[in-house]
This record gives C-alpha cells, sequence and structure tokens, in this order.
C-alpha cells in the first residue's frame, strides 16, 4: 500500500490504479481506526477494484471546545491496518495542504443538517460536507462508504451528492458494535473503566425504546423514559433522544414511515452518538 500526501502525488497514484479499468472506492476516515472503519474497508473492498482510505483529522468539524487536540492519531499503526486489508493507497495529507493559505470556501447542506448534531455542535456538518467534497474532487472515486454509526453525516452526505450530481454512489455500512452493544467510536478510548461499563446503558436505552415502539406506545412517553434510563445511568447533560424520518430526518411524533431513533449525550468529558433503524409493523 502506497500513502500519498499531497494532492499532485494522489492524483499520479489514482491514474495508475485506474490504467486496469477497474473501479475505486473511497472510505474517508479520521484515523484511529477500530473494526468498525474496518468493516467500511471490507464492504469497499467487496464493491470495486480499488480500495482508497483517507487519514485526515479535520479541524474545521471540530468546534472551539471539542477534542481537536486529544483525538488520537496513530497513521503507523492504521497503516498497517489497511494495507493488512488491502486497502491500494492511503491519503494522508497535512492541513495545510488541505486548506493551503487563501482557503475560502464552505459547503453548507441546508435542511438534513440542522436539527440533532447540527444544533448541538453548531458548523459542525459544514465543515464535514466542506471536507468530504474535497476528498470527492481529489479521489474521484465511484463509490464512497460511511457508516450508519453517524447517521445524520451519512444523510448530509448523501444530499449533498445528489444536489451536486455527483456520480459516486453512496454506501451506508451498518454500526459494528461491542459485545455489550456499544458501537464502536475512536472516542470510547477517551472513557475510564466505570464509564464504558455505564455506556452500555445507550445501545439498551434505544434498544428498549425501539421494543416500546413497535407496541405502538406513544412517541413522545417512549422518549421521555429513554432520557430517563440514560440520566439514571450517569449520562448528562443529553442533547437529544429523538425519532426522526429516516432520509430528511424531520422529527416524527408518530411511527407512520421508516424512521431512525437517534440519541447523543455526554458521558463524563466523553459525548457518546447512537441510533437504530426503526419501521412501522
Ligand atoms: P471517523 O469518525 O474516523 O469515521 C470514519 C467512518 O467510519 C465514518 O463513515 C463513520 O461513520 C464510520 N464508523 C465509525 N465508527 C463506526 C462503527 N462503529 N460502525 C460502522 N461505521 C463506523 O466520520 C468521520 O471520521 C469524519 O467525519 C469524516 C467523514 C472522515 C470527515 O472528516
Amino acid at each position: 500500500m502506497q500513502t500519498v500526501r499531497t494532492v499532485d502525488a494522489l492524483r499520479k497514484a489514482i491514474g495508475a490504479l485506474r490504467l486496469d479499468g477497474g473501479t475505486v472506492a473511497l472510505v474517508p476516515t479520521m484515523g484511529a481506526l477500530h473494526a468498525g472503519h474496518m468493516a467500511l474497508i471490507e464492504e469497499a473492498r467487496r464493491r470495486a477494484t480499488h480500495v482508497v482510505a483517507s487519514i485526515f483529522v479535520n479541524p474545521i468539524q471540530f468546534g472551539p471546545n471539542e477534542d481537536l487536540d486529544a483525538y488520537p492519531r496513530r497513521e503507523a499503526t492504521d497503516a498497517a491496518m489497511l494495507e493488512k486489508a488491502g486497502c491500494a493507497l492511503l491519503w494522508a495529507p497535512d492541513v495545510a495542504e488541505m486548506y493551503p493559505e487563501g482557503f475560502a470556501t464552505n459547503i453548507s447542506v441546508g435542511g438534513v443538517s440542522e436539527g440533532l448534531d447540527g444544533a448541538a455542535r453548531p458548523g459542525h456538518f459544514d465543515g464535514v460536507a466542506t471536507v468530504v467534497a474535497k476528498l470527492f474532487a481529489q479521489v474521484r472515486p465511484d463509490v464512497a462508504l460511511f457508516g450508519e454509526k453517524d447517521y445524520q453525516q451519512l444523510a448530509v452526505i448523501r444530499r449533498m451528492a445528489a444536489d451536486f450530481d455527483l456520480d459516486i454512489a453512496i454506501v451506508g455500512v451498518p454500526t459494528q458494535r461491542d459485545d455489550d452493544g456499544l458501537a464502536l467510536s475512536s472516542r470510547n478510548a477517551y472513557l475510564s473503566d466505570e464509564e464504558r461499563t455505564a455506556a452500555r446503558a445507550l445501545p439498551r436505552a434505544l434498544g428498549e425504546a425501539a421494543s416500546a415502539l413497535a407496541k405502538g406506545e406513544p412517541v413522545d412517553e417512549v422518549l421521555e423514559n429513554a432520557r430517563r434510563r440514560l440520566a439514571d445511568a450517569g449520562f448528562g447533560p443529553i442533547d437529544y433522544v429523538a425519532l426522526c424520518d429516516a432520509t430528511s430526518l424531520a422529527p416524527l411524533e408518530r411511527l407512520d414511515r421508516e424512521a431512525r431513533l437517534l440519541a447523543a449525550a455526554r458521558l463524563g468529558r466523553t459525548r457518546l452518538i447512537d441510533n437504530l433503524r426503526i419501521v412501522p409493523e
């Protein structure tokens, strides 16, 4: 596996990969790879001839009080994992290569990026949409893969790809979880042992809420019970527990179409998110 750090070197390497007429898949990441990321690489291998992964801790998607400096960085370990998984190319630019002096463009996706994490983390999805648009322009993949774990991010990227008429298939990959149900995340490394045990309450609260919704219990009561479960387990503040339309992410008062149950809450200094697919009977 080759690692490239400049747009020029990337273009040459992609050109060389494409010589065989095969297809290219892109898996964008911020590194500190775990089995969740590797599921995207495996799916990418099934969907394209060549897999390109990117590692870039994107400063413009972090808020001023967020964990940009603390974000785990371990490129050598990541590169070894990618190589073993059959990745052809690692795109790992530095901040000056991605955002050279004078960089002034911002991509803001309306609607779908406004509530939930968009409300809790102002500017976050602009930063995501802008860097992903750049990654798409740099790599020009046939297919790009994103995890359902960051469900709103996936919805924002689908909207952007549709709105810009991008000829890139956007593929969502199911959330990979630890044995106790906690969604894998680079940020789980911040949890103390005690917090890691308490964190199970997040997937459990969502699972219980999903069963209650399936039984026809009222949406507002189900969401309130889930918030209480999280607070009782030591989560706080709870940014949201919401039932939303699966595509637009508009809030739903009744379960009358394919929906997503989404939650975000802080446990100590770590912010955790999770979501489940909910379909009416
Ligand atoms: P990062 O958090 O590194 O995640 C990279 C990709 O891995 C995302 O598509 C994310 O949804 C997916 N992923 C993370 N944990 C997962 C899990 N447990 N199961 C399945 N997929 C999982 O998301 C980002 O980076 C950035 O915002 C990025 C898209 C790279 C733009 O900077």
